[in-house]
C-alpha cells in the first residue's frame, strides 16, 4: 500500500454541510473480494445530503464518525487477498459502500467495472447513483418496453439525465418535466415534449402514459397516479407510493429504496458502452475539490441545477 494517512471527509454528527470536516486518517486496507482505489472523482449524491440531516436516523441510522460517498472513478493501487480479476494500474469506477469523499477508498470488486479511456474520471464518476439507478428503474421495475410512453420527472437531475436517454434509446416516446432553464437541455438529450412545472401542472397536459418515474415524492407523486394508464406502472424512487391509491386507479405503483441491488460489473460496462457509442452522455453540474465537499452539499441542497454534481479528488 502506498500511503498509511489519507485526506477524507468524516461527519461526526448529523447537521448542516459545516459537519462535513477535512482530516487525515488511516488508509483502508481491501478485504478479500475487494481493491484498494485512488479516487480521481467522485458523484455527490442528494441521499448523502440527506444522511447528513440525519433525515434517515430512524430507518438506517449513521455509525459516526463516516465518510460520505460512494459513486466513484479512480485507479486501483492494490488489491485485497486472492483477487485476480483486477490488477494495480487499471482505472476503474462503480460503488463503494466503504465511503468515497476521502483519496482513497475499499470497493467491493462486483459493484467495480474497467473504466473506459474514452470516459473522464468525472465523467465515470456519475454513472454509479445516476445512470444506474435510471436504468434499473426503467428496465427493471417497469419493464419500459419500446412504443411506451414515459413521465420522467426532474429530467435535469442527474438520475432523470439518464432515465431521458435510455428511455429514447429503448424507442419510447419521453414526456419531462424541468424548469424553462433546463428545456432546451432536456430537448437535447431527446425528449419529445417538456413540460416546464413551473408553469404547467403536468398532469393538466399529460394522460394515459405506460410508465412515471417519480425522483419528487410528496404530492408529485400523488398527482402522477392519475396520469398513469390503467395497468400501468409508477416507479418512485423518493417513497413507497399508497397501495391502496394505485389499486383505486388500476395501476402498480413501486418504490425502488436505495437500497435496491446495488449496480454489477454487468450493468456498469453496458452503460459505460453506451456511453463510449455516443448513445449516452452525461452532464457535470460542476466539479469541486475535495476541501469544497461543504459547498458541493449546499449546491445539492437546493435540489436545482443541470446534471451531477462531482468531487474531483485528482486534479
Ligand atoms: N431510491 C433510490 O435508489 C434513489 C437513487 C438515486 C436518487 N434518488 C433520489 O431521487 C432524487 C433525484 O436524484 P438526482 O440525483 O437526480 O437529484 P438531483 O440531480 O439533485 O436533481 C435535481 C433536479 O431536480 C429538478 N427538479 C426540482 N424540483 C422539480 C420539480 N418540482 N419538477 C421537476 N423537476 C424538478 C431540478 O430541475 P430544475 O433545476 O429545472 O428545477 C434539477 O435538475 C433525489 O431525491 C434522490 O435522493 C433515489
Amino acid at each position: 500500500m502506498s500511503k498509511l494517512l489519507m485526506q477524507a471527509i468524516q461527519v461526526y454528527q448529523y447537521g448542516g454541510p459545516e459537519q462535513l470536516k477535512l482530516e487525515a486518517i488511516p488508509c483502508p486496507a481491501p478485504q478479500a473480494g475487494e481493491a484498494f482505489v485512488r479516487v480521481h472523482a467522485v458523484g455527490v449524491l442528494p441521499i448523502e445530503w440527506k444522511m447528513r440531516q440525519g433525515l434517515f436516523k430512524d430507518t438506517r441510522p449513521a455509525t459516526f464518525p463516516y465518510i460520505p460517498g460512494s459513486a466513484i472513478a479512480g485507479v486501483i493501487e492494490d488489491v485485497g487477498p486472492g483477487v485476480t480479476a483486477f490488477q494495480k494500474g487499471q482505472a476503474v469506477f462503480g460503488r463503494t459502500n466503504n465511503g468515497a469523499y476521502a483519496e482513497y477508498t475499499a470497493g467491493a470488486l462486483e459493484t467495480l467495472a474497467l473504466k473506459p479511456e474514452k470516459l473522464s474520471f468525472a465523467e465515470a464518476a456519475t454513472i454509479s447513483g445516476g445512470a444506474t439507478v435510471a436504468w434499473t428503474a426503467l428496465f427493471e421495475s417497469a419493464g419500459l418496453q419500446a412504443g411506451q410512453r414515459i413521465l420522467i420527472h426532474a429530467a435535469a437531475g442527474g438520475v432523470g439525465l439518464f432515465a431521458v436517454q435510455f428511455a429514447k434509446w429503448k424507442g419510447a416516446e419521453v414526456i419531462a418535466t424541468a424548469s424553462s432553464y433546463n428545456r432546451e437541455f432536456i430537448r437535447s438529450l431527446g425528449a419529445d415534449h417538456v413540460i416546464d412545472y413551473t408553469k404547467t401542472r403536468f398532469e393538466e397536459v399529460v394522460q394515459d402514459v405506460d410508465v412515471v418515474l417519480d425522483t419528487l415524492g410528496g404530492e408529485t407523486l400523488q398527482r402522477s397516479m392519475q396520469v398513469v394508464k390503467r395497468g400501468g406502472i409508477l416507479v418512485s424512487l423518493l417513497e413507497k407510493p399508497s397501495l391502496q391509491e394505485a389499486e383505486r386507479y388500476g395501476i402498480r405503483a413501486m418504490f425502488n429504496s436505495p437500497a435496491f441491488p446495488f449496480p454489477s460489473t454487468n450493468l456498469l460496462q453496458t452503460i459505460a458502452r453506451l456511453m463510449v457509442e455516443g448513445q449516452v452522455k452525461t452532464t457535470i453540474a460542476q466539479t469541486f475539490s475535495l476541501d469544497e465537499a461543504s459547498r458541493a452539499h449546499a449546491l445539492s441542497e437546493t435540489g436545482h441545477g443541470r446534471g451531477r454534481i462531482v468531487l474531483q479528488v485528482v486534479h
